[in-house]
């Protein structure tokens, strides 16, 4: 038996939490600053930054308190050390530094990337390895083999925006506010998916790599031109972009045969439309389709602590750097 404390802060979400390798997850707290960033209509890396000094020893205490608990009573303290906004990624590992120092625990500096990768298993004992991962977020988008703890093949990324970055991205284009991948859900369920003729970028090519900024750029020309509604633009565009999604994971999924199962995580997993298109591809491949709880795809503490589970009996030195870039 063991307890992680977990933080994490690479990006607008700052959050702690306490995980034992029973997979509970004894308290978690998450502090969201979509209000700060939203007149940008996107993440301010200095807002972020000066944000996560000022909540996270208030937010690191009270979820000890939630479960009562002391820091004593932890095992280890994981954070997430990179990939990331740098000032983001520094504030919560000093934090955990300066914990670890004071309490004598060990310091686990997690990839916020295994962090995604290995929370399905936080939320199913079952799932076994290799099992392919799609991460979909406002800061990530790629697929993953994950093949054991420390052992990830990344078999697709994106050669230019993420995928929950092109729905932002049309959000704004069509004045919908920020984060936009839920309002383009909404205003796409009124409208036609295929109104517009929108490009499906790299679809039919071998290599199963992503790319969105060409079908931002034609959503935008289409809006310019006014001949569409919002709502067929919003139907059309995330039909274009799950056409994407599933052509390359189908590509993915065909060059590995070992996988147990297909996984989805990321913000974007929250998509109705997206979901329901995945567990298709995985029916036809004859996979299981696992989409871990929403609280757990998107950016959260209780990933890094499960990954500081997953690790625990190691430790990393005091002095770690913060890596705003770290590739798996
Ligand atoms: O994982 P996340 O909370 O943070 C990171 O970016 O790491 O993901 C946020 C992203 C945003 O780009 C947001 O617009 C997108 O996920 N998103 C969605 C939906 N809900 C959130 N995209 C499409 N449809 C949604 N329902
Ligand atoms: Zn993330």
């Amino acid at each position: 038996m063991g307890i992680v404390l977990g933080i994490e802060s690479s990006c607008d979400e700052t959050a702690a939490a306490l995980v034992d390798s029973e997979r509970r997850i004894l308290a978690q707290r998450i502090a969201s600053q979509d209000e700060a960033h939203r007149p940008y209509g996107g993440v301010v890396p200095e807002i972020a930054a000066r944000a996560h000094a000022e909540r996270i020893a208030p937010l690191v205490e009270a979820t000890l308190a939630d479960a009562g608990m002391a820091l004593d009573d932890v095992d280890a303290i994981a954070a997430t050390a990179g990939p990331g906004l740098i000032g983001g990624v520094m504030v919560g590992l000093v934090t955990a530094k300066a914990l670890a120092m004071a309490s004598g625990k060990p310091l686990i500096a997690v990839n916020h990337l295994e962090g995604h990768a290995l929370s399905p298993r936080l939320a199913d004992a079952t799932l076994a390895y290799p099992y392919l991962l799609l991460l979909v977020s406002g800061g990530h988008c790629q697929v993953l083999l994950v093949e054991a703890l420390g052992r990830y093949r990344r078999l697709a990324t994106t050669i230019d925006d993420a995928l929950g970055e092109a729905f932002d991205k049309t959000a704004k284009i069509l004045g919908l506010g920020y984060p936009g991948g839920p309002a383009v859900e909404r205003l796409a369920r009124e409208g036609n998916p295929r109104a517009v003729p929108l490009p499906r970028p790299l679809v039919g090519s071998g290599e199963p790599h992503f790319s969105f900024a060409g079908l931002k750029s034609a959503v935008l020309r289409a809006h310019q031109a006014g001949t569409h509604s919002a709502a067929d633009l919003a139907a059309s565009f995330q039909q274009a972009a799950i056409d994407c999604v599933v052509d390359r994971t189908r590509i993915a999924l065909s060059a590995v045969s070992s996988a147990t199962a297909l996984v989805v995580a990321g913000g974007v997993a929250a998509n109705q439309a997206m979901r329901a298109a995945l567990e298709q591809l995985a029916a036809e491949f004859g996979l299981p389709f696992v989409a871990p709880p929403l609280a757990l795809c998107t950016d959260n503490a209780a990933m890094i602590a499960w990954a500081g589970v997953e690790r625990l009996g190691q430790s990393d030195p005091l002095d770690f750097a913060a890596r705003p870039r770290w590739p798996l």
